[in-house]
């Protein structure tokens, strides 16, 4: 049943990308386009009706040699006039005509012909919606990201993915609120078989057993001092201890029922040492998505609201990228590709797009990218106060970032985008 009502859903996706600009906006003559397979005989089937000796199926009049001889004749049917030419403004130029042999508005100049060159497409296969779970019973509203909640773990997350999966988004990536008397400086309750994530992939698999549940792995939820990693006194962030503790928690994610885990959290030699612990615990079919080059960026602000997550001190710029490096981003991935990850992440996603370019041509892996907490913000303030139309932004940001050579889409816009894309009305 649920298989059904999805296939339709995403049978409805692809008709709505095939038609009209950009697939910006689904439009009601889509149904127009429906094929109509009760009434419609292709002709192949008359043929060989005829074949069979049951003559033709219907005889108008004339035969086609009657036809053709007309023709011949002179007596040419009637079919409707040439149109007269459509008439410019009074008082535009007459311009002889540019002498131009390329004329590339021509493969632009209807609905179908635009529909037919377009190069990238989206549908809600390619979206993961990034979720915010926290141990209330109720929903929490994050002030930061209108539309987003921190959502009851038990309840309306529980309902969100059955509303994200009705417009075929399947994939979702959880992010904990965790309550601060459990927050430590080594941010042992990231790995708390027990603890709000493994707990929550748990009831979600055992009620959603097709959903794939990405997950954030990092210390910064469960770190006092709010940093991705542990921090010595001097306020430098431990490296190798630090992924020490991201193996344990990515294993104790795994053994929860993960499909995806993602370190986060930059962190050298994370992905190997990942792979190696998941392995070692049987783990061989659990994904590794690498967030291969995240940047040092403001546009996280938002999220660090909502998580309640912001370092206590200093920033993150000692293992976050510098947002001015292009070349660094290779150094990234080839690592990353060297260590094992399965999928290599780029974030923001927007401001990056020449970073989501290099990584999908220079790696043969899948390419992620994340639409960030401040792009998102920015869209929902812009199309608040009627300065943008917010559904047109939103889709064509997303456009933009499949066309710049992302093959998924972690974005707040999931939900709110797939069902455009299945042209349901908000
Ligand atoms: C931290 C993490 C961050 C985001 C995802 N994982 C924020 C940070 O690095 O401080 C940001 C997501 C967003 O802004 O939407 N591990």
């Amino acid at each position: 049943m649920a298989a059904m009502t999805l296939n339709s859903v995403n049978f409805g996706a692809a008709k709505a990308m095939n038609f009209e600009y950009v697939g910006l906006k689904m439009h009601q003559n889509i149904t127009s386009a429906r094929p109509h397979s009760v009434k419609f005989v292709p002709r192949g089937l008359i043929v060989n009706a005829e074949a069979q000796g049951e003559g033709p199926v219907k005889k108008l009049g004339k035969s086609d040699e009657e036809c053709e001889a007309a023709v011949v004749a002179g007596i040419v049917p009637e079919a409707p006039p040439v149109p007269p030419k459509p008439a410019a403004p009074a008082g535009t130029p007459l311009a002889t005509p540019l002498p131009l042999s390329r004329r590339p508005r021509r493969n632009r100049r209807s609905p179908v012909l635009r529909a037919a060159f377009q190069e990238t497409s989206i549908s809600p296969a390619n979206l993961v919606y990034p979720l915010f779970i926290h141990e209330g019973e109720e929903d929490t509203p994050i002030g930061a990201m209108p539309g987003c909640y921190r959502l009851g773990w038990r309840h309306g997350l529980v309902e969100e993915v059955a509303k994200a999966q009705d417009v075929g988004v399947n994939s979702i990536v959880l992010f904990p609120k965790v309550p601060d008397a459990l927050k430590t400086s080594t941010g042992d309750e990231a790995y708390n078989d027990d603890g709000l994530v493994p707990r929550t992939i748990r009831l979600l698999k055992d009620k959603y057993p097709d959903l794939i549940i990405y997950t954030d792995v990092a210390l910064d939820p469960y770190s006092s001092d709010g940093h991705d990693g542990i921090v010595r006194e001097d306020g430098v962030i431990l490296n190798d201890e630090t992924v020490h503790q991201l193996c344990k928690q990515a294993v104790s994610q795994a053994r929860a029922g993960a499909d995806v885990v993602s370190p986060s959290d930059m962190m050298d030699g994370r992905v190997g040492a990942i792979r190696d612990a998941l392995d070692a615990e049987g783990f061989q079919h659990v994904s590794i998505m690498s967030y291969t080059a995240k940047y040092a960026s403001s546009f996280y602000g938002p999220f660090r609201e909502a998580l309640d997550s912001n370092p206590r001190f200093g920033d993150k710029k000692t293992y976050q990228m510098n947002p001015a490096n292009y070349r660094e981003a290779l150094i990234e991935t080839r690592d990353d590709e060297a260590e094992g990850a399965d999928i290599l992440l780029v974030k923001p996603g927007l401001p990056y797009l020449d970073i989501i370019r290099l990584l999908r041509d220079n790696s043969s892996l899948p390419v992620a990218a994340y639409q960030v907490s401040g792009e998102y913000s920015m869209i929902k303030a812009g199309g608040a106060l009627k300065m943008i139309d917010e559904e047109r932004v939103m889709m064509e940001s997303l456009m933009c970032v499949r066309r710049a050579g992302a093959d998924i889409i972690l974005t707040y816009f999931a939900l709110q985008a797939a069902r455009c894309m299945c042209g349901e009305k908000r």
